[in-house]
């Protein structure tokens, strides 16, 4: 699978707000078992640096805006933008992450399984040069 970003559709008005819903059966292209978000993160700070060997995973910046970066084994560079809480960005297993976060951003993510450090590859040259 290719990494990808999707938009969720807005129920709601300008006027009233909006409600975004991912579920079972629609949308989702793997069973959720754990959530976790990601708040506070100083502009200057890079976070992931690691890559996943089996877990897949839904990004969503519930908050402000996140930049993410995503680079395969042969280091092909997929670059999106969160910068609304419509938008998902879906994450394959095997994709090597770099994440930077604007002032008061907030990352929710869906995850295809509970979490587990064997799962980490943290050293580039592991990922890059196996
Ligand atoms: P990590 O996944 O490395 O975060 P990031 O890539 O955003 O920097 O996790 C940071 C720390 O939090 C690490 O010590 C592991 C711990 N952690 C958990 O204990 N459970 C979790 O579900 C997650 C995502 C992280």
């Amino acid at each position: 699978m290719q990494p990808k970003m999707f938009e969720i559709p807005k129920i709601g008005a300008p006027s009233l707000g909006y409600i975004s819903v991912i579920q079972n059966g629609n949308d989702l292209p793997f069973e959720v078992k754990r959530v976790y978000w990601t708040y506070f993160t100083p502009n200057h700070v890079e976070r992931g640096n690691h890559a996943h060997i089996n877990l897949q995973q839904l990004i969503i910046a519930v908050s402000g805006v996140i930049d993410f970066t995503l680079i395969d084994r042969e280091r092909n560079r997929y670059d999106f933008t969160l910068d609304s809480p419509e938008k998902v960005l879906y994450v394959p297993n095997g994709y090597w992450r770099e994440i930077r976060f604007s002032h008061s951003a907030v990352l929710l993510c869906l995850a295809s399984d509970t979490y587990d450090e064997k799962d980490y590859i943290r050293d580039p040259d592991l990922f890059f040069n196996a």
